[in-house]
């Protein structure tokens, strides 16, 4: 039977656009998984999107729209950016799906039946303009919401609890019997010592809010989200349903998260897992942290990099080799341009896409493009297929091991080995003596046959440049071999068969023109000025502003600085007083239509009562009240 391979990434949450540190993940996840297809194993690739809760709900609320259209929306981008960095997910899950919401009620029913869901009180600090609840530890001083500094107040409210204190003992003896569930081994000591403090039962529903999969057995409760999210993982196999062939790939070999989430697919999942009666995955990997020069990225910072962009700017293959090549996966990285274009015009124009290029040509101009025999061999052929072997077993080790840097590494090794055979074989030289046509033939033919065998090696990495190379260099077997040894199997090239068009796969970039470019596209159409006095929308919205016709002005007695006004903005008439004296004589204003607060709290201005504000710029030393076209009918909201 054909071994199974399942690998999940994060769903990703919906409130926000796709950024690299989302392609991060999912290129690690597409390249173990290409590469184990490629091995002959049947493999699940699963993303998605995790699409409920209350951020979900707030995010939509303030954009005016339904939570159900933001989700659309932004994973209508995550769909697109997979599709552009040529990910080969075999499905993509979402959490509004109802596939989704049977396999939450059903894990939490198997949970039920152990025993482990009470009803209980949860206990929290609501920030009510913030609609959050926060612990204890997460206040500031004077028990001050962390988001907005506004008073909070202790809250109890009705919720369902998980018993995962029950669970803290077995999660870590199998932490412990199972070495590579937690990797990399830091992050595991990380959680050890999480648990060791002691686990709570968890709170796993909320009636505050509405967007989510309500309890089964009491709507009014709201599934946790991370209760809802990392069920995805059975949801998109159909665990539950005894049709369902994709039962076959749980447990999954790999669930690849982010170091931020970690702790709740160690934690969590394997407790709910063990209490639902299931097999925990065999492994989770945890990788570190993008930052953009040496920043944290962020919306507000604009600073977030946008992958779609990138890949317009620089290409797909680039960009997945930098992500892959760069940062040991399991550490923290930090993305530049710089670092990026070297990469490029080093790896990738230098090493790789020039050894292509001048095999391809010597086989064009020596032998008009036709692969030639491999007839004379020689002590030196011998360095490449050491190499190629070699590469081929570390490559296949360092990729089921998640450690991509190292695989690339090795792989280049038998680049730059090729590279040293061509200036060591010398085949310009053997082309000067008819009498050598023999051993110029079996040079190429070893380059070309080891270009073969690298093709398949950055397959999983590269496939688009994995493909193009197999074009050029005449190669058609077939890149999905059964077994990895079959991999660096050599003479597999056909001598004979005719090369592609010579094309070069990855142009150098010029450094000082590509930074302006970059600078100059990437940072200005998004990186608005960082303010920090920022309103939320509701915020504004709750500022009444209408159109006033002025119906009549006095001066206001023993004052500078006020007007009287009867303004009517759709109530036949209020009283304003405004501080415009200095700029404006009473009659300047009268008839015009111009802008009003109306909802101000009445203010008392030299003993007049004032029910409302007029708008006008103030330059420092004169007003300009702000007029509209006389035809808007007074009353009229602006918004
Ligand atoms: O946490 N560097 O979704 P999310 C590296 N919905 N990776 C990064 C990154 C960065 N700067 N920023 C994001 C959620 N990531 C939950 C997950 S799973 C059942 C539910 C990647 O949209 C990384 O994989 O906040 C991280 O774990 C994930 O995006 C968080 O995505
Ligand atoms: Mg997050």
């Amino acid at each position: 039977m054909q071994k199974t391979f399942y690998v999940t990434t994060p769903i990703y949450y919906v409130n926000d656009k796709p950024h690299i540190g989302h392609a991060y993940t999912t290129v690690a996840s597409d390249v173990v998984c290409r590469y184990k297809r490629m091995c002959g194993y049947d493999v699940f690739f699963l993303t998605g999107t995790d699409e409920h809760g209350q951020k979900m709900e707030q995010s939509a609320q303030k954009q005016g729209i339904k939570p159900i259209e933001l989700a659309d929306r932004n994973n209508a981008r995550f769909r697109e950016l997979w599709k552009i960095l040529n990910i080969s997910n075999d499905d993509f899950i979402r959490t509004t799906q109802s596939r989704h919401k049977k396999t939450v009620w059903e894990i939490i029913r198997k949970m039920q039946a152990s025993g482990d869901i009470y009803l209980g009180e949860y206990e929290g600090w609501y920030c009510t303009p913030c609609e959050a609840y926060w612990t204890e530890t997460q206040l500031l001083e004077g028990n001050l919401c962390p988001d907005c500094g506004r008073e909070t107040s202790k809250l109890k409210e009705s919720s369902y609890f998980f018993k995962m204190s029950k669970y803290e003992d077995a999660i870590l003896e199998h932490i412990n019997k199972n070495p590579d569930f937690i990797r990399p081994e830091s992050r595991r000591n990380e959680i050890v010592s999480f648990i060791k403090e002691g686990l709570r039962d968890l709170s796993i529903s909320r009636i505050n809010f509405s967007w989510g999969i309500p309890m089964e057995e009491n709507e009014k409760h709201v599934i946790y989200v991370w209760v809802d999210a990392l069920t995805n993982y059975l949801s998109a196999l159909g665990y539950f349903d005894n049709e369902s062939e994709r039962k076959k790939y749980w447990p999954a070999n790999y669930h690849i998260v982010g170091k931020d989430i970690l702790r709740f697919h160690t934690v969590y999942w394997p407790a709910m897992l063990m209490s639902a009666g299931i097999e925990l995955p065999k492994s989770v990997f945890a990788h570190g942290w993008w930052t953009v020069d040496g920043q944290k990225m962020s919306k507000s910072m604009g600073n977030a990099i946008d992958p779609v962009w990138l890949v317009d700017t620089f290409s797909r293959d680039s960009f997945r080799y930098f992500l892959m090549r760069e940062v040991p996966f399991g550490l923290d990285g930090d993305f530049s341009f710089k670092a990026l274009i070297h990469r490029i015009n080093g790896d990738l124009a230098n090493d790789l896409g020039n050894l292509v290029s001048r095999t391809c040509s010597m086989v064009k101009k020596y032998f008009n493009g036709m692969i030639p025999e491999y007839s004379i061999s020689d002590a030196l052929d011998e360095n490449i297929y050491k190499a190629v072997e070699k590469s081929s077993k570390e490559a296949d080790e360092h990729i089921t091991n998640l450690s991509f840097n190292k695989a690339l590494l090795s792989i280049w090794e038998s680049i730059s080995a090729m590279n040293r055979y061509i200036d060591d074989a010398k085949p310009w030289a053997l082309a000067k003596d008819e009498a050598n046509k023999g051993r110029l033939g079996s040079v190429l033919y070893t380059v070309l046959d080891g270009l073969r065998a690298v093709s398949h090696l950055i397959y999983p990495f590269m496939p688009e440049t994995a493909m193009e190379i197999r074009k050029q260099i005449g190669s058609d077997d077939n890149i999905n071999v059964s077994e990895e040894k079959n991999i660096y199997k050599m003479k597999l090239l056909k001598s004979g068969s005719m090369l592609g068009e010579i094309k070069n796969i990855f142009p150098r970039i010029d450094e000082k023109e590509m930074l302006e470019k970059v600078y100059s596209s990437q940072n200005k159409p998004e990186n608005n000025p960082v303010q920090e006095n920022l309103i939320d929308f509701s915020v504004f919205e709750q500022v009444e502003l209408k159109a006033g016709k002025v119906l009549e002005a006095e001066n206001v007695k023993k004052s500078e600085k006020l007007l009287k006004f009867k303004i009517d903005v759709g109530d036949g008439g209020r009283t304003i007083v405004s501080g415009i004296a200095k700029s404006y004589k009473p009659e300047d204003l009268l008839g015009k239509t111009i802008v009003v607060v109306t909802n101000l709290k009445p203010a008392k201005l030299m003993g007049i009562e004032s029910c409302g504000m007029i708008l006008a710029a103030f330059n420092g030393e004169r007003h300009f009240v702000m007029e509209l076209p006389e035809s808007i009918p007074a009353g009229t909201r602006i918004k």
